[in-house]
């Protein structure tokens, strides 16, 4: 069968979603003005959401309705309702930039959707905060949202692709504003079981909020069923178990399983282009790698859930089993700051600086440093370059909706080499499961076996793993996301 392409796409969504307008609304915006040395420049969040929609979005030339703010110039780079072109570089879609308060930020982006939501649905093992404040803040923004939402679809026809957790209340916000919408609403992040979510002061407005979609859609199928689970623990709602599907007060939302992807051929293309290897020749001299380096790669946001100071200590663990490697393994981690309002999050930085310290400082000599860490936000030239020049890249998250760094490692590889690490709590690891060398990133001895297991694996395996791999990422893109999500949706018209 084809693949699905940025062409496919935008025929299908011209032909399904004729006569309608489409409006993906995420907290994150996909692009951020910002100031440098006095001009407007702009930059790509780190986000995965972001990493998966934005060629969508260029294939339907729809509004993306998103909090501006992110970036310094972003004011200035918005005409007086808030709207901009967007790519900066070749516009093809129109960004609506909501503003928020200092407070309302405070309260509902770093309080209650990163600290009350974040850790309860990833459970790693942070516990929840649950203010009112929050709550308010929270309800009040998803309120502004529908409005803004609202303003632009009027009486039309229209079909709103919501993200994530930010927007647990906007579905049932919104039904109630413009009826005539079909709603969808993607959850990038895993849903909790039962037992889990039941400590949430707000649960039930929270699952009536999301009650309010037409299609829910989560990575895999395990979260979905943990949701249908705790609408069952909580609400008095039918459950039809067969079609996946809850009808809360005479409203039906089907629960669906979409896993999300990249632009494959896009990044391919990319990391394959004359200026990543360039990017490669001046990496390895500025930190002296010679190809006898054996190199291992990670790329996160410093995110508690990423498993940052549990990969760390399993290096220094491989080190310390197999000394032989001394002077001839680099592991080099690219970390983007993030949420670092919230003080777990600047307590993991330290945690994670400090613990790399400590094993350059261990086993480090004058002239070799066993771990690289940069704290910035590198662009995808740079990490391509640092994945194509990688023998094994580390995901260990502790839990992970999906995780597209896996997917972008895999788009990389044109070569077919490269080793992929990765934690079983991740949603890819469900397509990954017998190519990745899956691993349990609490287990550090076990990943640090795996380190090694990847340095003396056969070429042959190494190969065949990758290929598989790749051929997984190249049928199963974003616009394969997208459209499968498209195709339900226009069942509702
Ligand atoms: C995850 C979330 C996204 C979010 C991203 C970056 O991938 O699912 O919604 O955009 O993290 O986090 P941030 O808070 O910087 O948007």
């Amino acid at each position: 069968m084809p693949h699905e392409t940025a062409e496919t796409l935008r025929n299908l969504i011209r032909t399904r979603v004729r006569g309608h307008k489409f409006i993906a609304v995420s907290n994150r915006e996909p692009y951020m003005h910002v100031w440098r040395n006095g001009e407007l420049a702009w930059i790509r969040p780190a986000s995965g959401l972001v990493v998966a929609l934005d060629p969508v979005m260029r294939a339907s030339r729809g509004l993306w309705v998103a909090h501006g703010g992110g970036g310094s110039a972003d004011v200035a780079a918005s005409d007086e309702r808030g709207f901009v072109n967007v790519p900066p570089d070749e516009p093809s879609y129109r960004l609506k930039r909501v503003w928020l308060s200092e407070e309302q930020e405070e309260n509902y982006y770093y309080g209650f959707a990163n600290s009350a939501l974040w850790p309860l649905c990833h459970v790693a093992y942070r516990t929840p905060i649950f203010r009112e404040e929050h709550w308010r803040a929270y309800q009040e923004v998803n309120e502004k949202f529908a409005e803004a939402i609202a303003e632009e679809i009027g009486d039309d026809q229209a079909f709103v692709f919501i993200q994530d957790y930010h927007f647990a209340l906007l579905p049932r916000m919104l039904r109630q504003r413009c009826p005539q919408a079909v709603i969808a609403h993607f959850w990038h992040i895993p849903w909790p079981n039962p037992e889990v979510f039941r400590i949430c002061p707000w649960k039930q407005d929270i699952l009536r909020g999301m009650l309010g979609n037409d299609i829910l859609g989560f990575h895999i199928r395990y979260h979905g069923d943990n949701f249908i689970a705790t609408v069952d623990r909580e609400l008095e709602a039918r459950i039809d178990r067969e079609r996946a599907a809850i009808i809360y007060r005479r409203h039906m939302t089907k629960i669906r399983a979409f896993p999300i992807s990249i632009d494959f051929e896009a990044v391919a293309r990319q990391a394959s282009s004359p200026a990543i290897d360039e990017l490669i020749a001046c990496l390895r001299k500025r930190y002296n790698l010679g190809e006898d380096i054996i190199l291992g790669v990670g790329a996160d946001r410093i995110d508690y859930t990423k498993g940052l100071p549990e990969r760390i200590e399993a290096v220094n663990r491989f080190l310390e089993r197999y000394p032989e490697y001394c002077g001839r393994f680099v592991f080099f981690q690219a970390g983007v700051p993030s949420r670092t309002h919230i003080p777990e999050y600047l307590r993991l930085n330290e945690e994670v600086d400090e613990a790399v310290r400590r094993v350059n400082q261990k086993y480090g000599t004058a002239d070799w440093c066993p771990i690289i860490f940069r704290r910035e936000h590198l662009p995808l030239s740079e990490l391509l370059a640092w994945y194509r020049m990688a023998r094994f890249a580390i995901v260990s998250s502790l839990h992970d909706g999906m995780n597209l760094v896996a997917k972008e490692f895999v788009a990389a590889r044109a070569d077919n080499g490269g080793v992929l690490l990765l934690s079983r709590f991740t949603g890819v690891a469900r397509q990954f499961r017998t190519e990745a060398v899956l691993i349990n990133p609490y287990a550090t001895d076990d990943l640090a076996s795996a380190i090694h297991r990847a340095i003396v694996m056969e070429p042959e395996e190494v190969r065949r793993r990758m290929t598989r791999m790749r051929e997984q990422v190249r049928e199963h893109n974003a616009y394969k996301w997208a459209a499968d999500i498209v195709r339900k949706l226009s069942k509702f018209v």
